[in-house]
């Protein structure tokens, strides 16, 4: 086993530690990573506030990472030491299944190895996330990072970032398309930017009326406020897709009724049960979907479209020792619009 330094909940507080942590030795197919930035999801908030209880597990949060190739095994063939690296919130998948080879590893069906918080296929090990200074990973799931690109504020695009990518693209949105995203956070933002690049005419739902200003610079048509009646009854039927990136459970029918007939509400944000009253996908004949995370070819088109369009997130960088209170600002909706984690400070020895 090799040793390296990252922020743990260990189960019994929800505050995280500086802790070394253990890494497996490389496999033939696997890369060795110097994690130098890593995004702040509100995945990672979901999963360290919800660990109380769960003693015994570790958990090291952190699923959208960009790094150095510091070492590799001897059947790696597509990546060297020094070339910069992209993951996301993948690491594995059987390879085998009808998803897998389509090209949709995200939807593998003897499901996928997650970044944190998986098992292993392999060890049956618990994953350690990349909020950590060294992470090995398979080969398949690490894409090399366009040079165009800053490494920083392109970490969230591994995990927020190919999310809202490829449900946007799976419905088809282009310029003739009308898109509204609700939620201006992290996955919202980077919903805004794509679509607008894609050409749709584009829209920001949001609770909070002081980000309309943030939703024009984003490309943003308009900015409809969500509290308020009138402006959601001013904007019914009129987008194709709504992609919605709302972290908290809420009721979908407000929503539906701002889709256009026959068009779709794409749910994303707060997963878990949902109640829907059929009547809102009755009139107008509206579809609900899902989706989360991304294949392989789709995180690599995401990444080529980035570097051709120079999209990147809108970040907040921190040294890694301020995470816990990076995840207190993001509970409080006090970002704009990606907390990302710089992970240098973690070399030298554990404080
Ligand atoms: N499907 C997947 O694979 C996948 C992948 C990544 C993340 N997620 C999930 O997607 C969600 C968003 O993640 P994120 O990192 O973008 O979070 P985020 O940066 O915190 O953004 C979430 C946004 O939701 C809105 N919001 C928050 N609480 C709300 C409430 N009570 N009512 C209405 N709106 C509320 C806020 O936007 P406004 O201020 O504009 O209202 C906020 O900026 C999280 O639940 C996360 O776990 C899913
Ligand atoms: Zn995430
Ligand atoms: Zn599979």
């Amino acid at each position: 086993m090799r040793t390296t330094t990252g922020w743990q909940a260990d189960g019994s507080t929800t505050t995280l530690r500086r802790t070394q942590l253990k890494r497996r030795d490389l496999r033939p197919d696997d890369l060795a990573v110097r994690v130098d930035y890593c995004g702040v999801c509100h995945t990672d908030l979901h999963a360290v506030r919800g660990h109380d209880g769960e003693a015994g597990r570790p958990l090291v949060p952190g699923h959208e990472f960009t790094g150095v190739v510091t070492e590799t095994g001897p059947a790696v063939t597509g990546f060297s030491v020094g070339d910069p690296v992209a993951v996301g919130n993948i690491v594995d998948s059987c390879g085998e299944c009808p998803m897998c080879r389509a090209g949709q590893e995200n939807f593998c069906h003897a499901f996928p190895t997650l970044t944190y918080d998986g098992l292993d296929r392999q060890d049956g090990s618990t994953t350690l996330g990349g909020y950590s200074r060294e992470y090995v990973v398979r080969d398949r799931f690490a894409y090399p990072l366009p040079a165009a690109l800053d490494p920083a504020a392109a970490a969230p695009l591994l995990c927020a970032g190919v999310t809202v990518w490829e449900p946007l693209r799976s419905l088809g949105v282009g310029p003739d398309s009308r898109v509204a995203v609700a939620g201006l956070g992290g996955l919202g933002h980077l919903a805004a930017k794509f679509a607008v690049a894609l050409g749709a005419r584009t829209s920001v739902i949001s609770r909070s009326p002081d980000k309309a200003d943030d939703a024009r610079r984003l490309g943003a048509h308009d900015l409809i406020v969500s509290t308020d009646p009138d402006s959601m009854a001013g904007a019914r039927d009129r987008f194709d897709v709504v992609i919605d990136t709302i972290s908290a459970p809420h009721d979908l029918g407000p929503y539906l009724r701002l889709v256009a007939m026959d068009g779709t509400l794409s749910h994303l944000g707060h997963l878990g049960p949902v109640t829907v009253e059929t009547i809102d996908l009755l009139i107008g004949r509206k579809k609900l979907s899902s989706a989360g995370s991304g294949g392989r070819p789709g995180t690599a088109a995401m990444l080529a479209f980035c570097a051709e369009q120079g999209i990147t997130a809108d970040i907040e960088l921190l040294p890694s020792a301020r995470v816990n209170e990076a995840l207190d600002r993001l509970a409080h909706n006090d970002v704009r619009y990606r907390f990302v984690l710089d992970l240098s400070d973690l070399d030298g020895d554990v404080g």
